[in-house]
């Protein structure tokens, strides 16, 4: 089976060499886990490391402060953009205020995604985070509107994160439960006082370690030591 390393210290150990080529990856922690900074360094990794182009879908903030927060790490992502190697697109749903039209923003940005795939031949997708569609769409349409779209990003062919912005528990690990039922992987994100740790709850297609891992972020981004294990109790 071919796989995608992500790069990132301790990570693909846990994955027993990689993700799966293909597979759509759900990243999911509370506020300030890591999650932005683990799916970005995914995308650097693959781009320096890999030669695989990358797009990285924000639904939070905009372009320039999360380019801005890149470079806080020792990533070089103006050089990758210019090489096309990176691409940062924000998602546009538009206003809150116009909800009815929200069903055909959506299928026009995931055409979007598809044209800004194509323009740089990415191999590598983070649609960072999939929790935001839940202010612009009404509980009733929210989990078919939600399913549908994380089931398109499957056509692309790309290797996908999505985060999800949620305190998983030991059990749960989306925001609306519909995330972590399309995709083939769950990644979670604790605290874990002192520590931040990390715990793969499933990986479709692959062994893969069962225990939580510490995790350490510093100006090279996170990495993982994988020999380490935090006891599940620390865990809610
Ligand atoms: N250079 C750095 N060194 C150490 N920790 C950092 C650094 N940059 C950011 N962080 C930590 O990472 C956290 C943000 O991670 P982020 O990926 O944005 O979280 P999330 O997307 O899960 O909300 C910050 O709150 C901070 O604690
Ligand atoms: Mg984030």
């Amino acid at each position: 089976m071919e796989r995608v390393k992500t790069g990132i210290p301790g990570l693909d150990e846990l994955l027993n060499g990689g993700i799966p080529k293909g597979s759509n990856v759900l990243v999911a922690g509370g506020t300030g886990t890591g999650k932005t900074i683990l799916t970005t360094q995914y995308l650097y990794n693959g781009a320096v490391q890999y030669g695989d182009a990358g797009l990285f879908v924000t639904l939070e903030g905009n372009i320039r402060d999360i380019a801005w927060n890149m470079e806080s790490f020792q990533w070089d992502i103006k050089s990758l953009q210019e090489q096309n190697l990176m691409t940062i697109y924000r998602l546009n749903l538009g206003h809150l205020k116009e909800k009815s039209m929200i069903e055909d923003r959506i299928e026009e940005q995931l055409l979007e995604i598809e044209k800004e795939v194509k323009e740089i031949d990415a191999k590598r997708l983070v649609i960072d985070s999939t929790t935001v569609f839940g202010a612009y769409l009404d509980p009733s349409i929210l989990r078919t509107t939600l399913f549908r779209f994380c089931d398109k990003l499957k056509d692309l062919g790309c290797t996908t994160l999505m985060t999800s912005e949620t305190q998983p528990t030991k059990t749960v690990f989306s925001a609306y439960g519909v995330e972590e039922f399309v995709s083939d992987g769950i990644i979670a994100l604790y605290f874990t006082p002192p520590n931040r740790s990390v715990f793969v709850r499933k990986m479709r297609g692959t062994k893969h370690d069962a225990d939580p891992h510490p995790i350490n972020i510093n100006e090279m981004g996170i990495s993982i030591n994988a020999r380490d294990k935090i006891i599940w109790e620390a865990i809610k």
